[in-house]
């Protein structure tokens, strides 16, 4: 059997990371090695737990209020070491974490082909998002197989001169994640989010954490999400609250003891995916949330300057608002007061995939490896 490890270390790519672990684990050609470097510790247990997946090595490398170099070191010494004893015929990587381009640069410095999911996505901006732009960038230059989410991203890489044969478009593997959790409508670990879905009370969902809008952008975003709060107390704002306490100390203390705003600990992916559905409006830096949003129908206020994921803001459910504490309590206020723009921006569209990134990418390892032939391009 051809050994394949998967390495990863954040909540979103174990997210997008678990369908492909599934599939890989089910394939008569692979032996799966799940390596999980624990950049994220509750976060990342939090996902493997939910799809039962079990690492066969733990890094186990984050630190409290961690640096970008710790991390890349970190994730590079442990892998070394375990890519002497594994020995893996490839490695499979996933989006733009830091986690994600030390387990390329180690792999490729060993020899061993990387396969990059989520390959081609571009901010065109090397500073926004930081450091993700830059990772992937980095990523791309040293990868055998590109997994291009969308055409628009095979696009991208095409025009950095990678050769088009080692480009696979699979669509995104959050929408197989997507579709497996979201119609199980898991209930609730949090009684409150229970009485907010049934109230009908119209609810705001919002998480935040990027790098660069950390500091003062990040202290406007809770002083845009406080005044918005006073201003409508019909409405419900939901924060689940990332872990990191940077985030904690820039945002809550603009949200406390407000009646209409409730805050948690990071909801498993089941229960947030239930909130989105539940929720009218979706505030957000998140990347993956950009990709769920929209299969949902759900309005997204971006809160950065550029997106690497064009695809949702060309079908108009997705808008770019950057962090302007005004122009975000104005268009938070408009999606809530102006049915024209709701309706304007409530669109179920679909671009980032089928659900079956999975399939694709696990047929065009396998053709990597010679051991198979990869699938049609996902919209071809
Ligand atoms: C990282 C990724 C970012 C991704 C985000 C997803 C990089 C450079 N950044 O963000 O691309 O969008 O994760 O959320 O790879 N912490 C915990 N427990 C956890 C997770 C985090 O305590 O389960 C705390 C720790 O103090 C940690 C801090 O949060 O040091 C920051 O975590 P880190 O992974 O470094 O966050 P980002 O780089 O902001
Ligand atoms: N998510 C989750 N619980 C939460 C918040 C988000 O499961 O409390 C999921 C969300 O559905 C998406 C992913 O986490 O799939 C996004 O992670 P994050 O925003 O941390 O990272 P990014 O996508 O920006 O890299």
């Amino acid at each position: 059997m051809l050994k394949v490890m998967p390495i990863y270390g954040t909540r979103p790519e174990a997210i997008k990371m678990a369908p492909i672990v599934k599939a890989l684990q089910e394939s008569e050609h692979f032996e799966c090695i799940v390596t999980v470097t624990g950049q994220h510790r509750e976060m990342l247990d939090q996902v493997n737990d939910l799809f039962g997946i079990k690492p066969d090595h733990d890094l186990n490398i984050i630190q409290p209020r961690q640096t970008l170099n710790g991390v890349m070191t970190r994730t590079i010494e442990g892998l070394d070491k375990l890519f002497e004893e594994d020995k893996p015929d490839a490695v499979i990587v996933q989006g733009d974490t830091t986690t994600s381009t030390a387990g390329a640069i180690a792999a490729f410095y060993r020899g061993i082909p990387v396969v990059h999911a989520e390959a081609g996505l571009r901010s065109f901006d090397i500073f926004s998002p930081f450091p993700e732009e830059a990772n992937r960038k980095m990523t791309s230059q040293i990868t055998s197989l590109h997994l291009a989410p969308t055409s628009t991203s095979r696009a991208n890489l095409e025009r950095e001169a990678i050769d088009p044969k080692t480009i696979t478009v699979t669509g995104n593997t959050v929408i197989d994640a997507l579709l497996n959790v979201v119609e199980k409508k898991v209930p609730y670990s949090e009684p409150v989010l229970e009485e907010i879905e049934a109230s009908g009370k119209k609810i705001v969902l919002i998480t935040t954490h990027r790098r660069e809008n950390q500091g003062e952008a990040m202290r406007g975003v809770g002083r845009a999400l406080g005044r918005l709060a006073d201003e409508n107390p019909d409405v419900v704002f939901v924060l689940p609250a990332h872990k990191n306490p940077v985030v904690r100390e820039a945002v809550l203390p603009f949200l406390e003891g407000k009646a209409n705003v409730t805050v948690t600990e990071p909801l498993a992916y089941g229960e947030f995916t239930r909130m989105l559905a539940a929720a009218n409006v979706i505030l957000t830096d998140s990347g993956g949330v950009q990709e769920e949003a929209p299969s949902l129908g759900k309005p997204v206020l971006v809160m950065r300057e550029n997106t690497e994921r064009p695809e949702a803001l060309e079908a108009g459910t997705v808008k770019l608002i950057g962090t302007d504490e005004e122009r975000i309590f104005s268009e938070v206020s408009a999606l809530l007061h102006d049915a024209a723009a709701y309706e304007a921006m409530a669109n179920a569209v679909n671009p980032y995939g089928d659900g079956k990134a999975a399939a694709r990418t696990v047929a065009a390892i396998a053709e990597l490896l010679g051991v198979g032939e990869r699938l049609p391009d996902y919209g071809a």
